[in-house]
């Protein structure tokens, strides 16, 4: 069983978008995945409440449950654990690194959030977990070259430590029309740039946990 972990300790860096979009990618083929709502604001129990699809399934808890919702979720068969973490409350978000496979440090590429990101790597690091930072919200890509702020953020990512991801995500609108509709961009719009995208990033998920 996978478990992963998006966090983030700068609000609205795209951790419950991202959770969601990867999860239905997890479910696919009847994979049973579970989704774990952390955060008290419930962000993602909201998503999941405008499903008409039964999967993934969602369980909403406190950090401190993780350990045995995990054990009990392997024991079923579950093939992935996604769990959705709080920007502020640092014990929950440690409780979440400790029992991952994997985590996910999605951040905007502006120097705000570069610069609030650092803490997030750090706590990563300090929990010996392999982590990917991701970089959303950025400008699409014109033609073969990288914006610069993606390229000057993954610059700066790297000189903090982190592992980049290569894919990005970029900020398009279908990433928020499908959440409204409780979907997500594989579904509401899969031959899309953001499905793509989406797409790619959890294939070098799954290649980053395959490593580790
Ligand atoms: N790549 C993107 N393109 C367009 N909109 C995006 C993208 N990523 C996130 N958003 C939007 O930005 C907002 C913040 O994203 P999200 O709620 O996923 O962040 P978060 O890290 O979970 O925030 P919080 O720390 O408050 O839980 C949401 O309205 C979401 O729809
Ligand atoms: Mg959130």
């Amino acid at each position: 069983m996978q478990v992963i972990t998006i966090a983030a300790r700068k609000g609205g860096s795209g951790k419950t978008t991202l959770a969601t979009h990867l999860s239905v990618l997890a479910a696919g083929e009847g994979r049973p995945v579970l989704l774990l709502d952390t955060d008290p604001q419930r962000s993602l129990a909201w998503w999941w409440r405008l499903r008409e699809a039964e999967t993934p399934h969602l369980v909403e808890c406190e950090g401190r449950d993780l350990g045995k919702i995990i054990e009990a979720a392997r024991r079923e068969g579950v093939h992935a654990c996604i769990i959705d973490t709080p920007p502020h409350a640092e014990n929950s978000i440690l409780a979440a690194m400790r029992v991952s496979d994997l985590i996910v440090i999605p951040t905007r590429p502006g120097p705000f959030d570069l610069a609030a990101c650092a803490s997030t790597i750090e706590m990563a690091a300090a929990t010996a977990k392999p982590a990917l930072t991701v970089i959303n919200h950025a400008p699409p890509r014109i033609g073969a070259a990288e914006p610069s702020i993606v390229a000057e953020a993954r610059e700066a990512l790297a000189s903090m430590g982190a592992t980049v991801a290569a894919s990005v995500i970029s900020q398009r609108v279908a990433l928020s029309h499908a959440i409204i509709g409780g979907s997500t961009v594989s579904e509401y719009e899969p031959a899309g740039r953001a499905a793509a995208e989406i797409a790619a990033l959890w294939t070098e998920i799954q290649t980053s946990i395959g490593k580790a």
